[in-house]
């Protein structure tokens, strides 16, 4: 008998101590049953939040502006765009469909040509090769898929493909949207274009005034 008792007293306090507290607000910290300065963990840690102030920072903001020359990693939740420039950044048309051609906002110069064949060099002539022939040094160790440039299928790509290619690679290639400005992949596919070019080209694409120079007349 007496241990009926006890089981329903064990009942009604376990019953009470489950559903009893819901919806209570509490004004106080919980009970840590396992101390912070025991057994550290990322409980707590030293972060700002949004909208919170810091004293570490000039204007007492904690939430930064990207810095400049900073490379985005995402466009916002679930690949929605936060940019609203569809063509620079992910080179697409607003119907979806690939863009061709470069974007506006760029100025298309020697400058722009020289940045694109120095990124170029670092980031894609290890397997594509120097001329985009996919003759690079990593067939020597087995990297084997990797295409030329020169077929017509890669001579006719839109611009915008090429593009989504750079930025979140394709088969064998790893992706280079963290390692290459959106800008700075425009200026790679700037340059492989003018490989391209450079393999297709007829006298007629020389300036007359630079003819000379390779000993035509
Ligand atoms: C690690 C080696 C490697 C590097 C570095 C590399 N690629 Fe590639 N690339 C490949 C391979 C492999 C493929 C074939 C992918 C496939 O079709 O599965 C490829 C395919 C491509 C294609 C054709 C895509 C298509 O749709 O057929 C383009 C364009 C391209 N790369 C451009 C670049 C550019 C520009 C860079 C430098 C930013 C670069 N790649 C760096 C290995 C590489």
């Amino acid at each position: 008998m007496r241990n009926a008792y006890i089981a329903t007293l064990f009942i009604v306090v376990l019953t009470f101590s489950i559903l009893g507290l819901r919806n209570r607000t509490f004004t106080k910290p919980p009970m840590d049953v396992f101390p912070e300065w025991l057994f550290p963990g990322m409980k707590y840690q030293p972060k700002l939040t949004q909208q919170q102030q810091s004293p570490f920072f000039a204007d007492g903001r904690s939430d930064r502006p990207a810095p400049p020359n900073t490379v985005p990693a995402s466009f916002g939740p679930a690949g929605q765009g936060v940019r609203s420039d569809d063509f620079l950044y992910r080179g697409k048309l607003h119907d979806g469909s690939w863009a061709r051609g470069f974007p506006p906002a760029l100025t298309l110069d020697m400058k722009f040509m020289e940045r694109g064949r120095e990124r170029f060099t670092i980031y894609c002539s290890p397997c594509h090769g120097a001329v985009g022939d996919g003759g690079g040094i990593t067939k020597k160790y087995g990297m084997g898929a990797v295409p030329t440039y020169h077929d017509d299928r890669l001579r006719q790509m839109a611009e915008g493909e090429i593009f989504n290619t750079i930025t979140n690679g394709k088969g064998q290639m790893n992706p280079y949207g963290d390692k290459l400005a959106p800008r700075d992949r425009w200026a790679v596919i700037a340059y492989v274009r003018a490989l391209q070019l450079a393999q297709t080209g007829t006298v007629a694409d020389v300036p007359e005034d630079h003819r000379a120079e390779l000993g035509l007349k």
